[in-house]
C-alpha cells in the first residue's frame, strides 16, 4: 500500500507511521509542523519507503505518483493550538480537506478523515452514537475546531455522493499517549506534568464533567480498521470507559505518588460536560475493541513524560 498522510508528524500520525511502516510500500507525510515535530518521525528519514514533505495542506499538492490511501490528520487538535491558530484550523478542515480529497479522487485511492467527538459539541445524549447530529455553538470559543471538522465531514460526504469515493470518517474521542506535546493544554498531559513537578493539579469546574480516554495504540488500531473497511461509513473510535475529570486526576496522583493537591478553576465556556462514545457500530462492523485500560495507558504515558519533561 502507498499511503499519503497529512499531519503525520503529529502525535497520532507518528504512531500510525510506526504501525504501518514495515508493511507499507511507501508513506508520504505532508505536514507544516505547526504543532507536530520532526522529532516524532526522524527515525524513519533514512528509510527508502518514507518521505517527509514540509507542506501546508491549505495549498494544493499533487504527489504525481500513485497513492492507494489518503489519511487526513492535518489540523490543530488541542484547545491551545486551535485558539492560537483559528484561521489555519478552519482552513485545514475546509480547503485542506478539499485538497486531500482531491488527491484521493485523482488517484482513486481510499480516504480517511480524522474527525472528532467535538462534532457532537456539548451533547444532549449519552453515549454519543454516529447518528447523533450534535449540539455545537457555531460562534463559540471552540467553534473554529468544531465547525472545521463538521465542514470536513460534509466535504467528505459530498465526495462520497458525487464521486463515489471510498471515504471513511472516524470520530476520534480523547486520545493520549507518548509523543503528545506537553504544553498544549490537553488534560492528561497537563495533569501528568503537574503531578511530576509536584505542582497543583488544576481541575476546571467541579471536575464532574466526564471524558472517555483512549490510549493511542487503540485509537490507531481503530483508524486502520476503519481505513480498510470495504465501503464508505462513519465510525466512533476511542474507549467507552467514561470517568470524571476528578477520577482522572486522582488516578494520576495515585500512579505518580505526587504531593500535588487538586485545585479548582472556572469551567471554560462551552466545555462539554459529557463525552462517551457509543462503540457498538465500530465493534460490530470493524471488530474494533479497545484493549488498553486507563491505568496501563497512563503508566506508559507517565514513563514517556518522565523522559521528556524539562
Ligand atoms: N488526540 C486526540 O485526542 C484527537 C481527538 C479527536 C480528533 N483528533 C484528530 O486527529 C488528528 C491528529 O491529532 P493529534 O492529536 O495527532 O494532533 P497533533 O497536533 O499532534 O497533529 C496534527 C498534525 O497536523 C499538522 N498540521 C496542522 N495544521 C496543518 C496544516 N494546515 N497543514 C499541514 N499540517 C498541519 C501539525 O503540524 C501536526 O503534525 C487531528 O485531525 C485531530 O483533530 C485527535
Amino acid at each position: 500500500m502507498r499511503y499519503l498522510i497529512t499531519g503525520g508528524a503529529g502525535f497520532i500520525g507518528s504512531h500510525l507511521v510506526s504501525k504501518i511502516i514495515d508493511n507499507a510500500e511507501k508513506i508520504i507525510i505532508l505536514d507544516n509542523l505547526l504543532t507536530g515535530s520532526e522529532k516524532n518521525i526522524n527515525k524513519y528519514f533514512d528509510l527508502s519507503n518514507f518521505q517527509f514533505i514540509s507542506h501546508d495542506i491549505q495549498n494544493h499538492y499533487d504527489p504525481e505518483e500513485n497513492i492507494d490511501c489518503v489519511i487526513h490528520l492535518a489540523s490543530c487538535a488541542s484547545p491551545v493550538a486551535y485558539v492560537e491558530n483559528p484561521i489555519n484550523t478552519l482552513k485545514s478542515g475546509s480547503i485542506g480537506t478539499i485538497n486531500a480529497l482531491g488527491i484521493a479522487r485523482k488517484y482513486n485511492s481510499s480516504f480517511l478523515l480524522a474527525s472528532t467527538s467535538e462534532i457532537y459539541g456539548d451533547p444532549k445524549i449519552s453515549p454519543q452514537h454516529e447518528e447523533y447530529w450534535g449540539n455545537v455553538n457555531p460562534v463559540g470559543p471552540r467553534s473554529m475546531y468544531d465547525e472545521s471538522k463538521r465542514f470536513a465531514e460534509a466535504a467528505t460526504q459530498a465526495y462520497i455522493t458525487e464521486y463515489k469515493l471510498n471515504a471513511k470518517i472516524v470520530r476520534i474521542f480523547n486520545t493520549y499517549g507518548p509523543n503528545m506535546k506537553l504544553d498544549d493544554g490537553r488534560v492528561v498531559t497537563n495533569f501528568i506534568v503537574q503531578a511530576l513537578k509536584n505542582k497543583d493539579i488544576t481541575v476546571f469546574g467541579k471536575g464532574l464533567q466526564t471524558r472517555s480516554f483512549s490510549y493511542v495504540d487503540d485509537t490507531v488500531n481503530g483508524i486502520m480498521l476503519a481505513s480498510s473497511y470495504k465501503k464508505p461509513d462513519i465510525f466512533n473510535i476511542g474507549n467507552d470507559n467514561e470517568i470524571t475529570i476528578n477520577q482522572l486526576a486522582q488516578t494520576i496522583i495515585d500512579i505518580t505518588n505526587t504531593k500535588s493537591q487538586i485545585i479548582y478553576k472556572d469551567l471554560p465556556k462551552d466545555d462539554p460536560l459529557q463525552r462517551k462514545p457509543d462503540l457498538s457500530k465500530s465493534k460490530k462492523l470493524l471488530n474494533y475493541e479497545p484493549v488498553i485500560g486507563l491505568e496501563k495507558g497512563l503508566e506508559k504515558t507517565i514513563e514517556w513524560v518522565k523522559k521528556n519533561i524539562d
